[in-house]
């Protein structure tokens, strides 16, 4: 026979500070999504252009909603807290240029492979140098926890509401057409 749950055991308690992500982590995670794919489309050949082709439009959509979600929710939440938020800016610029460098490109070239080698640089010095080793530590260091919890939260369910919006996804779609259509 099945055992009916009771109502006591169906509350669930609130998740502690300690297992809420903060901010910087959700980030983190986040970097380690763009980071691997990056890897994917260094690890495929140039004889699989539909594959890159693929990988690169993922990576498209991932590092346009982690900009959107830092540049919406977390740079505003800690402005105050690190001078580093000024370069970021202009660094998500930066990004967003290289980044329709690599879907102007042909997959099958030369340049394609050019074109992703600096998009690893600039992204390996924004996220990575630029992030994850001056801001991050200073946000994590001067913010109180609970700040940084409750920025997580609204990080993740930003990027969780991007990721399903179908709005999102068809404008995206556009965007890589009409920049794949500008290609010389
Ligand atoms: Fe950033
Ligand atoms: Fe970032």
């Amino acid at each position: 026979m099945r055992r009916r749950s009771s109502a006591l055991t169906e509350v669930r308690e609130a998740p502690s500070l300690q297992e809420r992500k903060t901010a910087t982590r959700v980030l983190v995670e986040h970097h380690e999504v763009l980071r691997g794919l990056l890897r994917e489309l260094a690890e495929t050949p140039r004889s699989e252009p539909g594959r890159r082709r693929a990988l690169t439009d993922e990576l498209f959509d991932e590092l346009w909603m982690h900009e959107r979600i830092e540049e919406d929710v977390f740079y505003p939440a800690v402005r105050d807290i690190t001078p580093a938020i000024a370069a970021a800016w202009s660094e998500h610029r930066q990004l967003t240029d290289q980044l329709a460098a690599l879907v102007r490109a042909d997959p099958s070239s030369e340049r394609f492979d050019r074109e992703l080698g600096v998009l690893h640089d600039v992204l390996v010095s924004h996220a990575h140098l630029d992030e994850e080793l001056r801001m991050f530590p200073e946000v994590e260091r001067f913010a109180d926890e609970e700040l940084l919890v409750d920025v997580g939260d609204s990080l993740q369910t930003r990027l969780d509401q991007l990721r399903s919006s179908q709005r999102i996804r068809a404008f995206l779609r556009l965007e890589r057409a009409l920049l794949r259509r500008t290609a010389r």
